[in-house]
């Protein structure tokens, strides 16, 4: 295999090679028990991701599917959803949701920062909302939502709390029997992704429903929708010896090597490094006079939105840094050309992260900027260190 390039991407993650193995292996017949076994075992490991006794579902597909296999099951077209959005990915609600007749109010946090909680309770004091969508990381801004504050002002209205965990779970905890406040104030759906935190190749959707979420469905005959339907894959998730459409069999043996990997690591652990690599990285980028866009309170553990210091050249900065061997994602809208996107999550190591400051450092110095990587360095294992411990 050729050298890896060291994808700090805000996804797809670093694979590392225990994942590309089972991603390798023979592809068995989906109704093998070889493969059921293994497909069974992945559900239960998502239902412990998520802390759920709820359903879970796990499809061929991106986050974006994962999001409207979410909306179409819980929000009838006529109905009001209120999207909560801190960036690009928050705003995806909007048309997904409209796309099925479905009703939309939605509040935009400025870039950076967080939707204003006044604002929230007072739309949501204003009608009948059926759902509320949060983007626990919007991949945009690097804005992590606060679930303390959220949460209970979503539940005490008694609308639904859906929650996009596409650059969050398995980083950032979402347990789905925590109480927020009040014993029924919890998270009702969770949905994610394979490729991000989880640090699996991207083609995965997965989405947690709870009991609320559930009673959403059954109380329909009909959604407008076949694929997305999760009565249609119900059977299939109860005993995955069943069909109704085929599995990715490969995408479902890495995705269960990548959960054993979370769950080798151990999810408080894997938490803690996640915080720490984020709140690490961003304090030694400072060093270059980079600032992220988010403040640190608010900054998300698994993606950085950096912006650049003056007279430095977005393309000319990420083409020499991907030469080197590691690749940086441009930001987006009107911070395109401003700003570039650091991925801090998945299974990658504060080693990894020595490497890529060091190397963003000699960029910088080659492009006529003058920075210490070494003090960089320090201040990044320094950081690290205090919020591991
Ligand atoms: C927070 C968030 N939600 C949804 C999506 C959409 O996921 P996908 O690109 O896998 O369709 C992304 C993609 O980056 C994301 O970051």
């Amino acid at each position: 295999m050729p050298n890896k390039e060291l994808l700090l991407i805000p996804g797809p993650t670093p694979v590392v090679d225990e994942i590309y193995e089972a991603l390798a292996s023979e592809t068995l017949a989906h109704t093998d028990p070889r493969f059921v076994s293994i497909f069974k075992e992945s559900l239960q490991h998502t239902q412990s991701l998520f802390n759920t006794n709820g359903e879970v579902y796990v499809f061929a597909g991106s986050g974006t599917l994962a999001m409207e296999m979410a909306i179409v099951n819980t929000v009838a077209p006529g109905e009001k959803l209120l999207v909560v959005s801190h960036g690009y990915f928050g705003d995806r609600f909007t048309p997904l949701a409209q796309a099925y007749g479905i009703e939309v109010k939605t509040i935009q946090a400025p870039w950076g920062q967080h939707a204003d909680l006044e604002q929230i309770r007072h739309v949501l004091s204003e009608g009948t909302f059926k759902a509320v969508t949060v983007t626990h990381v919007d991949t945009s801004t690097g804005v992590m939502a606060n679930l303390d504050a959220l949460v209970p002002l979503v539940k005490e209205k008694g609308a639904l709390f859906l929650l996009d965990g596409v650059c969050a779970s398995a980083a950032i905890e979402e347990d789905m029997q925590k109480t927020y406040g009040h014993p029924d104030y919890k998270i009702d759906l969770v949905l994610t992704a394979s490729q991000k935190a989880l640090g699996v190749p991207p083609g995965l959707g997965i989405v947690a429903f709870g009991p609320q979420a559930l009673a959403a469905r059954s109380a329909r005959n009909q959604v407008p929708a076949y694929f997305l339907d999760i009565a249609n894959w119900r059977p299939i998730m109860d005993n995955p010896a069943r069909y109704f459409a085929t599995p990715p069999v490969n995408m479902v043996n890495a995705y269960h090597r990548g959960l054993e990997l979370v769950f080798q690591e151990g999810l408080p652990a894997r938490y803690q490094r996640h915080q720490a690599l984020g709140k690490a990285v961003r304090a030694a980028l400072h060093t270059y006079g980079m600032r992220a866009l988010a403040e640190e309170p608010i900054a998300a553990p698994t993606l950085s939105c950096i912006r650049y210091p003056a007279g430095v050249n977005d393309m000319a900065f990420r083409q020499a840094l991907a030469h080197k061997g590691v690749v940086v994602a441009g930001a987006l809208a009107e911070l395109a050309g401003k700003a570039f996107r650091i991925g801090h999550m998945g299974n990658v190591t504060d080693i990894d992260f020595i490497k890529a400051i060091r190397l963003m450092g000699e960029t910088l110095q080659e492009l006529g900027h003058s920075v210490n990587p070494q003090a960089a360095i320090d201040t990044f294992a320094e950081v690290y260190t205090q919020f591991l411990s």
